[in-house]
């Protein structure tokens, strides 16, 4: 029984197969977290919530002098602000006294089969009932007459859960919400390393680990969007943990805006993390009668390395995150103009790059930015989403079904959020934008981002891109999104309301894109901004795939997609062979494949050499997309270990079939050079389809793989094929 409640001593007990999460109805009716780790059969850990504390100077507004409770120094299972937590709090709500102390106590609490969804946000989803249970939590400030649900939903076939809060308004007095996060979780220790991304345009998601630290520790974002700097992932992995061994904990927001993910060790040398929407510049009005719904945050446990973490989220993301029509479709090998034309193309150029895309066996060309308005540079025509015939001579339809005719799929690029100064739609409503009274709007990229928290606003782009969807036969949409939030304010919004804006901003982008998403369900979206910028669960929900980076330089792409696949599955991964030139195509290949994998180039300039590489990589890419999109990642050397080699691979499920990709980065003079390959079965034998050889499973991962004479100059890489055979 995945959710269980042992009622004579009001405890908890949330069970996935390999993990246990435990809290207690205290006295008072306080809730106070237990456990969260290993599984285990029983419940009998009240022990571990005893803390010591400081009596004089940590107040407790529920004196249980028995057993010496503070709620500043016991683990919590959801900390309130202003009533004796002094850490940090994940819930602060105003009263209409104009305080914010808050204090939450258990009222009740259901358990629901399945997994109900969160009102206007993405979330992952069950496909029966028999996929998750989830457990409802009914508490109350008595004081504010806030009720606060907490939801938890046991993926018990995964090791992970989820975690969501909804906070309703049941007194007759408006309430300010200050912070409502996902989220608490309370770790009798601090033996951990943080580890997080960090990173900037064509730069993003680089790994970081740091020890934790007294104090607080965070990421966060105050851009608007997840961001590039930081994602809304972070993990605590035992000090002892490694790729493969030991405890790690990954925390993972479905959310696309203002995350926080908050760490703060007490002076018990204790650790809290909560995460959640982030509560700078953000305070939710809530009149009698409303509710909020804080988004959800995935989390994962395993004793068994960093590594399985990653895999339990590709699992769980891949069967229940990605949804729609191409969640487990093949997607389609694509060209993208961007790399190789940029803003210079019109229908015939475009015709010629599908008919070379053609001969070496691409499946779709895609038409990136500058179709539209009177758009030749970024300097206009955001929010005029017609077609620019001086470019496209003979219309859109014209050029899709010439490029139909070849026999290529047509997608095509759209920035939906964004407005540029010189535009007809800026001309016709100047106040669509986001703007602040008094101040000068700043302007990124050339341009200034639509109030998405309005629905005319909404309405009108829907329509724009409803005539040009729904008018042409196009199989994919590239959704961009290109600069920063500032001046963060909505003509609409009443004074006190304007905090909101930030989350109102993404719950209006969501409800677009799941228009967008709902009308065209054949469509393939792929997300976007400027790169990775918004790579994130919440986009997920609505596009199965989001384009990595803008930079495709393989080896620096090393990082980036290194980092990404820490919680992020490769389906997800917008990787495109690029005509920069670091390297040669085998390894610009090599690297794309661990992703979507397409095109960015102009076909037409690339050497009759080059063009044989492409058509065999394509041929590879064919050969090789089951094990890699439907086998296990193992990571087996991080770009940043030594600085000279990169090496990760995929096993199939079955175990009877492995891939392994070694980049060297910087040439080294080893002589012989192993590695230990990881995820085989000890026990078989694998033909390695390049060398010829038969080696045991066990031989590859004990002794190692020898480089031998493989390719080791600077920028090379080499791909090993294993096949199970029978023993030799
Ligand atoms: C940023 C994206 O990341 C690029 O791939 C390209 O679509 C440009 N925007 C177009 O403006």
């Amino acid at each position: 029984m995945p959710i269980s409640f042992d009622s004579e001593n009001k405890i908890f007990k949330l069970d996935t197969k390999t993990s246990s999460y435990i809290f207690q109805v205290f006295e008072q009716d306080y809730l106070i977290h237990l456990y969260y780790g290993a599984y285990i059969p029983d419940n009998g850990v009240a022990d571990l919530a005893m803390r010591n504390c400081n009596a004089s100077f940590s107040p407790a507004n529920a004196v249980i002098g028995e057993h010496g409770f503070s709620c500043d120094s016991w683990p919590m299972e959801y900390s309130c602000n202003g009533t004796g937590d002094m850490r940090i709090s994940a819930l602060a709500i105003r009263n209409h006294h104009g305080n914010a102390s808050t204090d939450i106590r258990y009222v009740s609490h259901r358990v629901i089969k399945g997994k109900p969804a969160l009102e206007g946000l993405p979330s992952l989803y069950t496909m029966t009932d028999d996929d998750a249970t989830t457990l409802e939590v009914k508490t109350l400030d008595k004081v504010t007459g806030a009720v606060v649900y907490l939801y938890y939903t046991v993926f018990e076939n995964y090791g992970a859960m989820t975690r969501w809060v909804r906070v309703e308004n049941t007194s007759d007095k408006p309430m300010d919400i200050q912070r409502a996060y996902s989220a608490c979780i309370d770790l009798p220790t601090m033996n951990y390393n943080m580890i997080h991304h960090y990173g900037m345009w064509c730069k993003e998601r680089t790994l970081v680990s740091r020890h934790l630290e007294h104090g607080i520790q965070a990421v966060a974002s105050k851009r608007g969007s997840s961001s590039h700097t930081y994602n809304p992932f972070v993990a605590l992995a035992d000090d002892t943990a490694t790729e493969d061994f030991g405890e790690a904990y990954g925390f993972n927001l479905v959310y696309s805006g203002n995350f926080a993910a908050d760490i703060e060790v007490d002076f018990n040398s204790a650790t809290r993390l909560i995460m959640g929407i982030n509560p700078t510049d953000f305070c939710w009005r809530l009149e009698a009668g409303e509710s909020f719904t804080a988004p959800e945050l995935v989390m994962v446990y395993t004793a068994e390395g960093i590594g399985e973490m990653s895999r339990i989220f590709h699992r769980l993301y891949n069967n229940h995150l990605i949804r729609g029509e191409w969640k487990n479709k093949k997607r389609p090998l694509l060209i993208n103009s961007w790399e190789a034309a940029y803003f210079d193309f019109d229908d015939d150029k475009l015709v010629a790059f599908a008919e070379r895309a053609k001969e070496i066996g691409i499946e779709m060309l895609v038409m990136d930015d500058g179709w539209f308005g009177v758009r030749n540079d970024d300097r206009s025509s955001l929010g005029d989403w017609f077609v620019n015939e001086d470019k496209l001579k003979g219309g859109l339809s014209s050029l899709i079904e010439r490029v139909n005719a070849l026999g290529l799929k047509f997608g095509i690029w759209f920035e939906p959020e964004m407005i540029s100064p010189d535009s007809d739609l800026y001309r016709a409503h100047p106040d669509w934008c986001i703007h602040v009274p008094e101040r000068v709007n700043s302007i990124g990229r050339n341009q200034y981002i639509l109030d998405m928290t309005r629905k005319d606003v909404r309405d009108n782009i829907y329509e724009q891109m409803c005539a040009i969807l729904s008018n042409n036969n196009i199989d994919y949409v590239k959704w961009d999104f290109n600069r920063n939030i500032s001046e963060a304010g909505s003509a609409l919004l009443p004074v006190e309301r304007q905090q909101e804006f930030f989350h109102r901003f993404i719950l209006g982008t969501y409800e677009l894109m799941g228009r967008i998403v709902d009308t065209f369900p054949h469509i393939l979206l792929e997300n976007c901004s400027g790169g990775g910028g918004r790579f994130d669960p919440g986009m997920l929900y609505y596009s199965p795939q989001i384009w990595c980076s803008d930079n495709t330089d393989p080896i620096e792409r090393l990082s980036i997609q290194y980092g990404t696949s820490i919680c992020y599955p490769v389906s997800t991964v917008g990787a495109h062979v690029s005509a920069c030139d670091r390297t040669g195509y085998e390894t610009k290949g090599n690297v794309a494949m661990s992703g979507t994998f397409g095109y960015e180039l102009d076909p037409i300039k690339l050497s009759d050499s080059d063009l044989r590489i492409i058509k065999r990589q394509v041929k590879d890419y064919h050969k090789y997309y089951d094990v890699i999109h439907n086998g296990d990642l193992y990571r087996l050397i991080a770009p940043t270990a030594n600085g000279h080699r990169c090496a990760w691979g995929y096993v199939s499920q079955d175990k009877n079939e492995a891939i392994f990709t070694f980049v060297t980065m910087l040439r080294c003079e080893n002589s012989t050079f192993y590695v230990r390959l990881k995820g085989l079965d000890p026990e078989k034998y694998y033909y390695d389809d390049e060398t010829c050889e038969v080696h045991s499973g066990a031989l590859l991962m004990n002794a190692g793989f020898n480089f031998k004479n493989l390719p080791r100059s600077d920028g090379s890489s080499f791909v090993i094929h294993l096949k199970a055979v029978d023993k030799k």
